[in-house]
């Protein structure tokens, strides 16, 4: 899967339209977009990956840590208004443990700040989960480690599908070097929708958004 396109559909109510939200792999290509969420603190803040101060560091970061990784996508929204066409917003990745011997991984997400509460985030996720079972042989369970006090974060698993499985006493050490309490969330391949009969692949996933000013 290297782009899975969400409908845009008009809200019955009138209200704006919705957005498109994209996965597709990002490049060093795209280092000035990643820069907008990447050198940003209040999206880094609960992130262990360095800020990006220059166009350099973002270079040399999607260089080292993205090209290469088993699997790592830019969400991309589409926004006709703006004329932007698909440009990258954020990132979705899907870190496998290779002492597990692949079936458990770890998910990473950020949104550039402008864009968040529109539920990108979500429908990104929600793209993740349908596909990355099938991409990622012998993958039975994703899961989210969150900083105690990212409830956004949390939130957003919750509408993904993710379970709560309880919190990580002192679990997690910010850039800061303070040392946090961590809440844990999972998604098995069981989970989905089409491990339970439904054809996979054949229900399209229906966002409703807002429209986006990039
Ligand atoms: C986490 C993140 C990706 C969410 O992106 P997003 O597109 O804004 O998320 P969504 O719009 O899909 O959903 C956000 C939800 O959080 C809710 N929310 C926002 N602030 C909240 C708060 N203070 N308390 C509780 N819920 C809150 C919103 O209301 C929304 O839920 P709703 O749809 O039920 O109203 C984005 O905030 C981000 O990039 N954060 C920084 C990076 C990060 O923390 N990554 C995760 C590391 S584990």
């Amino acid at each position: 899967m290297d782009q899975v396109d969400v409908d845009v559909q008009q809200r019955k109510d009138g209200s704006p339209p919705a957005v498109a939200v994209t996965l597709r792999p990002l490049g060093l290509a795209d280092a000035d977009d990643f820069m907008a969420w990447a050198s940003d603190e209040r999206v880094m803040r609960f992130l262990r990956r360095p800020l990006c101060a220059t166009r350099e560091q973002a270079v040399a970061q999607i260089r080292d840590t993205v090209v290469g990784h088993p699997w790592f996508r830019a969400i991309c929204v589409d926004d006709d208004d703006a004329g932007a066409g698909r440009r990258p917003v954020g990132q979705v990745s899907v870190w496998p443990y290779a002492d597990e011997g692949g079936h458990r991984a770890n998910l990473g997400y950020a949104l550039s700040h402008g864009l968040w509460g529109r539920g990108i985030a979500t429908a990104a996720i929600t793209m993740v989960v349908t596909r990355v079972f099938d991409e990622l042989p012998g993958l039975e369970r994703l899961e989210a480690v969150t900083d105690v006090e990212n409830v956004r974060s949390q939130r957003v698993l919750e509408k993904a599908g993710f379970r709560k499985e309880g919190v990580l006493r002192r679990y997690i050490v910010r850039r800061s070097g303070e040392v946090m309490d961590a809440v844990i969330y999972s998604f098995l391949a069981s989970d989905r929708p089409s491990a339970h009969g439904a054809t996979r692949g054949e229900a399209p996933i229906t966002f409703y958004g807002k429209s986006v000013l990039v």
